[in-house]
């Protein structure tokens, strides 16, 4: 071959692999698989490394590889780039799209683009002759930071556009930002590795594009999506807002697919309340909606109010972080009789809630954090995610703030705390002596996936404990009309409810009475391994700790924690009790000559899925004979992903294990003859 025939092939591969990145992160249609999209290129890459001259800096193997810099260059924006007025009520929002009416002097409903309001940071990229020259950051509006060495290494940013009529230059703008399962990640692995976590998605895609190493910024998952036009030349404009933002999306500029053209303060509010509901499953971080006169020349009628257009404006959601004070620390006492740190806070409204409790997890993570009592605090609670403190506004700390002391005796019980080396964990051991622990396991006795008993909450729980009716879960079993009627708020009906409740629980499974029980990290799925595997409680209660290992992800530790289970003579009492008063089971059947058909494979659920619910996709898994665990591992099989996939799904795809999406998972649920292509030892 020529050098000229190296090159022209060396070109027909970028624009593959260029067609292919457009499919799969602005149109979020891939049309191959990655395996295919990773030969081409490799096929690239090999074919520059043996011709390093044919190499073109808009080369899609050229995103990293620029070196570390000293700073950032300052770059003045050509058009400034502003910023957007908010309103935080439908008042606002009324006398916003009034302003407008009376500006454009028509009576008749405007017609508005809505946008979702990402919550990162604005970027400007100049595409000249189609290649990207230079990207910058907002900075003050009028000039930012030459960012452009690390905003080619985000992948949804195309370093050369497509098309044949493309502008001679272009200044774009959009929104940098990085989604939340990325986010989660991030900190994840920040965490394992005792370094510092980010406190939001916002704030780590702005720390990651401005490493001076655009070798660290590619590896974090940076995302970006255009929202508007700041200059143009050599190409005629679309002359609304959403014809420009489909002619970005033309030139292979990643648009949101969730921007809508709507009518008036009507169609505003309709869409605000449809993100609304929907921010919390969105993969991406968004503090409100945008609102947009779509015809320009209307726009250009309208202009600018100092720094803002006053032809768009930014709706807000209630804010998600707040800031608040420490009142106290306190240690609430768990059902295996673990402390945790629990601060009370000044009350705050955040993520449309009142907050004025947070756990603090364990003595670790206050020390990690920092946190001591008189703290200002910011409090985070994103979509129904149970709140937590993020970090502490040192800025702000007084003199007299207290340390927070792990207690050296429970709070509830007065027994002796223990913390053992290396764990984060302290525990009361007082056992099933403190009290604490005691209404812990009964209310985890009742639970849905122990027990069912039905009607038997958390609230009723308490007072059965504080009258004095109920000390042990077999205790349950012995309550009586004329008990109950005593209580507040029972009447003769709900009472018979609940004896009929207890009594239909008394026929349950081997599995869910051993995960009733509540031996310490047995969880439904090792509960349902050990039924499946000793099939009877006295040979569960018999076994050696060598035995218990025997079981599919029975490791030394919770092989221990079962054979103590068993040493004590408590809890042989309470089973042998429960057993009395008619708790029974089916014995499982011993294993059909002809095995399940998922017989040996192992399967971990991730996100939400549309059609069923996690517990659904747990049962059908089982009845088919699979495993449900929760971490992902070389042995796993597959991992089925919903919506908004934890840091689970990258961990399959790092370690080569199949993911089933949700189709998949139903096609496999109906043919599960065909797992045999499943990944897995
Ligand atoms: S338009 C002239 N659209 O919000 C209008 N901004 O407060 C310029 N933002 O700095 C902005 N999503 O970082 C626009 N769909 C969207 C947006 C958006 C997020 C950010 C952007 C800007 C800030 C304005």
């Amino acid at each position: 071959m020529t050098e000229q025939d190296i090159a022209a092939q060396a070109e027909a591969l970028r624009r593959q692999i260029e067609y292919h990145n457009y499919r799969y992160y602005v149109l979020d249609d891939p049309e191959i698989p990655d395996a295919e999209y990773d030969r081409l290129m490799r096929e690239l890459q090999a074919l520059e490394q043996a011709h390093p001259e044919i190499i073109t800096p808009t080369s899609p193997t050229q995103r990293v590889g620029a070196k570390p810099r000293e700073g950032f260059r300052e770059v003045r924006h050509e058009v400034p780039m502003l910023s957007l007025n908010n309103c935080f009520s439908e008042d606002e929002l009324r006398a916003f799209d009034r302003r407008v009416r009376e500006g454009l002097k028509v009576d008749e409903a405007i017609e508005y683009v809505a946008e979702p309001k990402l919550d990162g940071l604005a970027v400007s990229l100049i595409y000249e002759q189609g290649e990207l020259v230079l990207a910058a950051t907002r900075g003050d509006g009028y000039t930012g930071e030459d960012v452009t060495a690390n905003v080619r290494t985000i992948e949804s940013v195309p370093l050369r556009l497509f098309g044949d009529h493309l502008p001679a230059r272009l200044d774009v703008r959009g929104e940098v930002y990085m989604p939340v399962a990325g986010f989660r990640a991030l900190n994840e692995a920040a965490r394992k590795k005792g370094e510092k976590e980010f406190v939001n998605p916002r704030n780590a895609a702005a720390g990651s594009l401005r490493q001076l190493d655009p070798a660290i910024t590619a590896t974090r998952p940076l995302a970006m999506y255009c929202y508007a036009i700041g200059q143009v030349e050599g190409v005629a404009l679309a002359e609304t807002h959403h014809g420009q933002l489909m002619q970005l999306r033309d030139w292979g500029l990643r648009v949101s697919s969730e921007i809508e053209r709507v009518k008036g303060v009507e169609g505003c509010l309709q869409y605000y309340q449809r993100m609304g509901e929907r921010r919390a499953s969105l993969p991406f971080e968004i503090d409100g909606v945008v609102y947009k006169v779509n015809r320009i020349d209307w726009q250009e009628t309208l202009g600018y109010v100092s720094r803002a257009p006053r032809w768009a404006i930014a709706h807000k959601f209630p804010a998600q972080e707040e800031m608040t004070r420490v009142l106290d620390v306190e240690f609430q006492v768990g059902r295996t009789g673990a402390l945790t740190p629990v601060a009370r806070l000044e009350p705050v409204f955040v993520g449309g809630v009142t907050v004025s409790n947070a756990t603090l997890h364990n003595m670790d993570e206050v020390e990690r954090k920092d946190i001591r009592i008189g703290d200002y605090v910011i409090v985070r609670r994103a979509g129904d995610v149970i709140p937590e403190v993020v970090s502490v506004v040192l800025s702000k700390r007084a003199a007299d703030v207290r340390k927070v002391e792990l207690p050296t005796h429970c709070p509830v019980c007065g027994s002796a705390v223990i913390r053992l080396e290396g764990e984060a964990v302290a525990r009361c051991s007082g056992g099933l002596y403190c009290p604490a622990q005691r209404r812990e396991s009964i209310k985890h006795f009742a639970s849905r996936k122990a027990m069912d008993i039905e009607g038997l909450g958390d609230k009723l729980v308490e007072q059965l404990i504080d009258n004095g009716l109920v000390e042990h879960v077999d205790d349950l079993y012995r309550l009586t009309v004329e008990q109950l009627v005593t209580l507040e708020r029972m009447g003769e009906k709900s009472a018979k409810n609940l004896l009929d409740a207890l009594e239909k629980s008394k026929h349950t499974t081997l599995a869910r009475f051993i995960y009733a029980l509540g031996i310490r990290e047995v969880g439904e799925a090792t509960a349902r391994a050990l039924a499946a595997h000793f099939r009877s409680l006295d040979k569960l209660r018999e076994a050696s700790e060598e035995d218990l290992q025997q079981v599919p992800d029975v490791g030394p530790v919770v092989a221990g924690h079962i054979h103590t289970f068993f040493r004590q003579p408590h809890n042989l009492e309470v089973i042998d009790h429960l057993i009395e008063t008619g708790v029974h089971w089916d014995e499982p059947e011993a294993p059909q000559a002809e095995a399940l058909p998922l017989q040996d494979k192992t399967f971990v659920l991730t996100g939400a899925l549309q059609n069923m619910t996690r517990d659904e996709a747990a049962e059908a898994l089982a009845a088919l004979g699979a495993r449900v665990t929760s971490s992902v591992s070389k042995k796993t099989s597959a991992v089925i992903v919903g919506d908004k996939p934890g840091s689970k799904l990258t961990k399959a795809e790092k370690l080569g294990v199949t993911v089933l999406d949700e189709a998949a998972f139903r096609e496999l649920l109906e043919n599960p003859e065909n797992a045999a292509s499943l990944s897995g030892e």
